[in-house]
């Protein structure tokens, strides 16, 4: 386990090889050995004894066309978002990056998903899953740091790498010198080439000419040949070969690209000539180069060099939205022979994007050993890979752009349960203004005096259970320099979803009696929250890098990922254009949402309306919805334990109650329902899309005629008959969901046998018959509470009642749950500390109840209508 998370991100040893391949770095995902190629003399190295026991490597039968390698590393995004190899470079250095990604039939429960591949945080291509060989080739220049992330970035699966090859370039043409591009090869061609592949040792910077296969755009030329021409007056790094063969034509040359990527449109073309034929003298042949139409050389002539040269090599940018025409024209009155072309390469030019300062990078892996060498297990590292703060922060961390570079501006470490003195590296994160290490009791909190002495610089520490969270500031408490901090102080931020982690507070001793805990229900209400922006659509285009990860798709439109500029990520809804259900839910979410503000509602950070263009912004949940979670996909599943389940239950009880008990008007949601319900990393559960809601109707209210809304499977039977709509609406949705979470099934399966289609009708005669055993998710059986599970099983068969009077209000749940997970909770404790001396059974028995469903059920029938509870008056 050490091993395997100190393994994810490392270092390479800088490869002093045979001179010529001096920096060279050729890397097998999964190779037995290291292994020099007889055919380039390259050498090899396996990353097996660096990753040797993350991810899962598999073989196929295709193989790389770099190497004769055939295996191929699937990573689980269960792990993290991103795998990263960080290799040595030099600072100033330009390089080209290859990496190819190969896969065949893939067993279960693997899958090859669409992914990312990133130079530090610049994405330079997504990798088509679809194709069993796909490659991807970058230029770019080491900026201010000593080592690059080479990242796989998957939102979905299991991204995977078969090689990763790093060439130093020393060529003028590139990028000349500007670090704030980077380039992705389209395409290299060695025109005329009938018969090999050319690379290193002939081309020195390992560029890869293939055999040119006439499919590569130009439709016009005849093919030149010419292997006996030497090259006089330059020097070349790319093979003579490549330049011995080319086309030429009598007065026009095209070469016709029409299959370009329209995301981008920024491209550098680099055109090669070599005149093969040694009878042509200075001013014979003569053209002029056209880029999509625009002339950008006149009168070109291959020989026309002070140094008497017969090469020229020529890049030049041109911006183009589909198509490329490189038009080589033969000038009439000066020229005898047509135009010539030996070999081009096309590349898309990138922007690179904002990295983490090298200071607070190195900062932060050292942090990361410093941690791992006292807490190897510790869970905050999952995702601890590639640049610190972007595209993703690490968790725990929170970055700043300053000077176009990100710094590391606050570290959360609360709650981790770390051993050993606190890590020095903190000290070396000069921008840090944060540090929260509270409920840490095994933590020598000791503050270096370098920290103690800063200024603006807060300390949030304490034990777990403070009942007043406190911040310190130690600027201003200047006399804690060197001491170590007091034990008083708790912490503010950390509960704001605080069931996140069982807790180990609580007083009540197993087994489960009835506990106070959780038990201020005040809400807080804000009269608008301040908030939620307004974004432009440029402003959008830029987070999603142009819409390019779609995450999901619904009634309203297509759901992208996207990160803002200060590094938060974010789920961007586009309304499609087709969608008229969509123009009423926007303005529907906007108005309600900007209103609402709750730990377990998914907030609305922003919305876009412009050019008829509607968008909404949220922020991204990492963990999915629960559905997904509880029988979604395979690649998104993952089995939930069940404290976990109950208190992703009680986030969404509580969100809902918010709604319910919303002043002035309380709302109703419509639509809830368990894909609707996600998590965000720390598993804290939060209701999400409001399209559908509604503020409950008023007496008085005439003749609404509300259209039946919700999702087949979690509708209220009650609500649909008489069109009725109470807050006892999202009650029964509520109380499917509760049975999802304990059956793991969905609503509805018409894959099932007959009897099992709907959950509700499914599971109500087990629940009456006492057999909670039989139905529920096989992948928790043994492992729960039977008191805990039975409040929930309660809970749930009563807000199924087929009467909306005889269902409880959210409050009634919201209760219900917390006990239930304060003895869930208690058990473990207990459980845990009989297994530490021996005890090995799960515990699991029965505890004989009365038929439940009545203990819920108001004893007057309540209506489910709201009571009118005035608005908060604005101050
Ligand atoms: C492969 O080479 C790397 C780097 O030189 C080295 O660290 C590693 O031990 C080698 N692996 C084997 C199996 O020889
Ligand atoms: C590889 O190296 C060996 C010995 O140094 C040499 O004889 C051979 O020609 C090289 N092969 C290539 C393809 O350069
Ligand atoms: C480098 O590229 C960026 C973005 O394309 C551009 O704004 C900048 O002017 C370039 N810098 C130089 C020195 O050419
Ligand atoms: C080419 O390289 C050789 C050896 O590095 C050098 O002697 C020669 O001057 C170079 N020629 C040109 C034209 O740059
Ligand atoms: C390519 O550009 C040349 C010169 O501008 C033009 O003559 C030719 O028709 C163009 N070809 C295509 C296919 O657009
Ligand atoms: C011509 O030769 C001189 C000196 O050998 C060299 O500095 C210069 O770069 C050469 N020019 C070209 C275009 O190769
Ligand atoms: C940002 O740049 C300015 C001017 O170059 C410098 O004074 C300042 O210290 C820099 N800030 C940080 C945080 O590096
Ligand atoms: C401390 O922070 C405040 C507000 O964030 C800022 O105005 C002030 O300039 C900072 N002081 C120093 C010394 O950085």
């Amino acid at each position: 386990m050490n091993m395997r998370l100190a393994a994810i991100v490392f270092f390479f040893a800088l490869f002093r090889g045979i001179c010529a391949q001096e920096g060279f770095v050729s890397i097998q995902s999964c190779s037995a050995s290291n292994f020099t190629d007889p055919g380039t003399n390259l050498t090899w190295t396996s990353d097996d004894h660096l990753f040797h026991s993350v991810g899962r490597c598999e073989s196929f039968s295709v193989s790389s066309r770099t190497s004769s390698h055939t295996k191929t590393r699937f990573f689980d995004k269960a792990d993290s978002n991103s795998f990263c190899y960080y290799l040595p470079v030099l600072q100033g250095q330009e390089y080209l990056v290859r990496a190819t990604f190969l896969h065949g039939p893939i067993p279960e429960p693997l899958t090859a998903t669409s992914f990312k591949f990133s130079i530090g945080a610049t994405s330079i291509s997504q990798i088509d899953s679809s194709l069993e060989y796909f490659e991807v080739e970058g230029v770019f220049i080491s900026a201010t740091n000593d080592h690059t992330n080479f990242c796989l970035l998957s939102e979905t699966g299991n991204a995977y790498i078969s090689t990763l090859e790093l060439r130093p370039l020393n060529e003028a043409i590139y990028l000349k010198g500007n670090k704030s591009n980077a380039l992705k090869l389209v395409t290299r061609v060695d025109l005329g080439n009938k018969n090999l592949d050319f690379r290193f040792p002939k081309d020195l910077a390992d560029r890869i000419w293939p055999v040119d296969l006439g499919e590569r755009g130009f439709f016009k030329g005849k093919i030149l040949e010419s292997p006996d021409i030497s090259l006089h007056g330059s020097n070349i790094s790319i093979p003579l070969e490549v330049l011995q063969t080319g086309i030429t034509d009598d007065d026009e040359l095209v070469i016709y690209h029409k299959d370009l990527l329209t995301d981008h449109n920024d491209f550098l073309i680099i055109l090669y000539f070599l005149e093969l034929d040694a009878n042509v003298q200075i001013g014979q042949r003569v053209f002029d180069i056209y880029l999509n139409g625009d002339k950008k050389y006149a009168s070109f002539d291959i020989l026309e060099n002070e140094n008497s040269s017969n090469y020229r090599v020529i890049s030049s940018r041109v911006k183009s939205n589909d198509f490329l025409n490189i038009s080589l024209v033969k000038v009439l009155n000066e020229a005898k022979y047509g135009p010539i072309c030996n070999a081009y390469e096309i590349y898309q030019v990138l922007q690179r994007s904002t990295e983490t300062i090298q200071r607070d990078v190195n900062a932060a892996i050292k942090l990361k050993d410093e941690l791992i060498e006292e807490n190897p297990k510790l869970e905050i590292f999952r995702n601890w890979h590639g640049d610190p703060c972007t595209p993703y922060f690490w968790n725990g961390l929170a970055c700043e752009e300053i000077n176009c570079s990100f710094v590391i501006t606050k570290l959360d470490l609360s709650s981790s349960y770390l051993r050993g003195p606190l890590p020095s590296a903190i000290g070396d994160m000069t921008e840090l203004k944060e540090l929260s290490i509270q409920c840490n009791p095994q933590l020598n909190c000791k503050i270096p005096p370098s920290l103690s002495s800063r200024k603006n610089f807060t300390v949030i520490s304490g034990p777990c259970d403070s009942p007043s969270p406190m911040k310190r500031n130690i600027g201003v408490i200047g006399s804690v320099a060197g001491g170590s901090v007091g034990v008083t102080f708790a912490l503010g931020i950390f509960f704001s979803c605080f069931y996140k982690r069982p807790r180990r507070t609580l007083k009540s001793s197993y087994p489960g009696s009835k506990s106070q805990g959780f038990t201020d229900h005040s809400i807080h209400y804000p009269i608008k929250n301040p908030d939620v922006k307004t974004f432009t659509l440029e402003y959008i285009k830029k987070a999603t890098s142009c819409y390019q990860t779609l995450i999901g798709e619904g009634g309203f439109g297509i759901v992208y990922r996207g990160t803002l500029p200060y590094g938060q990520e974010v789920a961007v809804k586009v309304r499609s254009a087709t969608s008229v259900q969509g123009t009423r839910e926007f303005d529907n979410e906007v108005n309600l949402l900007s209103k609402l503000q709750h730990d377990n509602l998914v907030p609305l950070l922003g919305y876009c309306y412009e050019n008829d263009q509607q968008i909404l912004v949220y922020p991204f949940m990492s963990n999915g919805s629960l559905q997904e979670r509880l029988y979604g996909e395979a690649s998104k599943r993952k089995v939930l334990d069940w404290p976990t389940r109950l208190s992703i239950a009680l986030g969404a009880a509580r969100g809902l109650l918010y709604l319910h008990t919303y002043p002035g008007r309380c709302i109703i949601h419509r639509d809830v329902k368990s894909s609707n319900i996600l998590l965000d990393q720390s598993m804290c559960g939060k209701v999400a899309d409001f399209g559908f809601s509604k503020y409950a109707p008023q007496e008085g209210d005439s003749g609404v005629s509300l259209e039946v809304r919700g999702t087949a499977g979690y509708l209220d039977p009650e609500y649909y008959c008489t069109q009725q709509l109470s807050t006892k609406s999202d009650v029964f949705s509520y109380g499917v969901v509760l049975l999802e979470i304990v059956t793991g099934r969905e609503p509805l399966n018409i894959h099932r046998p007959r009897n099992e289609w709907s959950l509700v009708e499914w599971a109500k005669p087990f629940i009456r018959e006492q057999r909670i055993d039989e139905m529920v998710d096989p992948n928790i059986k043994g492992s729960y509470h039977a008191e805990a599970m039975w409040r929930v099983v309660e809970a749930a068969l009563a807000c199924i009642e087929p009467f909306s009077a005889y269902r409880p209000n959210m409050i009634d749940i919201v209760r219900e749950l917390e006990d239930a997970l304060i003895i869930e909770n208690n058990a473990s404790e207990y459980m845990r500390s009989i297994e530490s001396f021996g005890g090995s059974n799960r515990f699991q028995y029965s505890i004989d109840r009365k038929i439940p469903g009545l203990a819920l059920t108001p004893s007057e029938p309540s209506s489910g209508f709201c009571q009118i509870i005035p608005a908060p008056q604005p101050r």
